[in-house]
């Protein structure tokens, strides 16, 4: 392969551009030509195509978000979109894709390598860490490491004024990020749409709580099990005389300069990437799995489903007594 494309697709994630980089400076290295697609699908549906270069790259290994923009674009899933989108990258003579993103990025990817084709590689990037197949996307550890700063910071003013804090945090449908936080805060409980509490066992907990001396507590609730003020409005009615407060840690955990584990496996997983596709390798998605790096065909990638770590959410617990 001579000629290769690059772009990021879905919610950005810290170390987006540490990815880009090593894709761009890796297929430089082999000789390649790297193509930069702005804004993900749309704009390879849009043809804002171009030529990178190594300098384009620079100074960006510590900068969250991604310099190649980014948008959600549901048409994509439109197989006349898709039909476009080839014709575009074919006009160029551009043999091969590296997509970044999420979940939604993997349906898209694995349609193009699917119905045309087309190579294609998938870089797992997303804060959410719900990609079956691999251990860790990148992004997530970043987000985890931003959402218990702020959490250590809220833990500060729950304890001083003796407080019941919600803090909702992202995730999507899914609650890994939501388990690694709280195992990484100190939470006394975690809500997840995998594992569904009844209003009783939360309020049975914070009772158990209370009876052994906590006089604040921090319960983390995933987004996708439940909206953080409408838990606080359930709670402060059952517990009248405790003081409840919620905050919605948002967009933040979004953003910010990545960690270095994220920074690592991005630059492992864009290095590895191209090689792939040099060595005409496509149809997969780059991984880590007990610290190795791993290939796992698209396929699975859209089929399966990855749970959150139960171990870890029962170590939660047990660290909450
Ligand atoms: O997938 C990453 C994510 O941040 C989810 O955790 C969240 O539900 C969603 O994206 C928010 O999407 P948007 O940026 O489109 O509002």
């Amino acid at each position: 392969m001579e000629k290769i494309a690059v772009t990021t697709t879905g919610g950005d994630a810290p170390g987006m551009n540490c990815v880009i980089r090593a894709v761009v400076r890796t297929s430089i290295y082999y000789g390649m030509e790297i193509f930069g697609i702005r804004r993900g699908f749309k704009g390879l549906y849009e043809d804002d195509i171009f030529k990178m270069s190594s300098r384009d790259v620079s100074g960006i290994i510590n900068q969250g978000g991604t310099i190649l923009k980014t948008k959600r674009f549901p048409e994509f899933s439109e197989r006349k979109i898709r039909e476009i989108a080839i014709k575009n990258l074919k006009k160029r003579k551009i043999e091969g894709l590296i997509v970044i993103g999420g979940d939604g990025s993997a349906k898209g990817a694995y349609s193009l390598y699917s119905d045309f084709n087309f190579p294609v590689v998938l870089i797992p990037a997303s804060i959410d860490n719900d990609l079956y197949g691999t251990d860790y996307t990148v992004g997530f550890d970043t987000a985890v490491n931003t959402a218990v700063e702020a959490i250590d910071r809220i833990r500060d003013t729950a304890t001083s004024h003796e407080r019941v804090f919600i803090i909702e945090v992202m995730g999507r449908e899914k609650g890994n990020l939501a388990v690694e936080i709280a195992l990484a805060c100190g939470a006394e409980i975690v809500l997840i749409p995998e594992r569904k509490m009844e209003w009783n066992e939360i309020f049975d907990e914070i009772e158990k709580q209370e009876k052994r001396g906590k006089v604040s507590s921090l319960i983390i609730v995933a987004e996708g099990a439940g909206k953080a003020s409408e838990i606080a409005k359930i709670l402060q009615k059952r517990f009248p005389e405790r003081e409840i407060r919620f905050s919605v840690l948002g967009y933040i955990q979004r953003g910010g300069k990545p960690t270095y584990f994220t920074r690592t496996i991005a630059t492992k997983f864009g290095f590895e990437a191209v090689k792939m596709l040099k060595e005409g390798k496509y149809g997969y998605m780059v991984g880590i799995k007990g610290g190795n790096i791993v290939h796992i065909p698209l396929k699975e990638v859209v089929s399966g489903k990855k749970s959150p770590s139960f171990e870890n959410l029962k170590l939660m617990e047990i660290m909450a007594i």
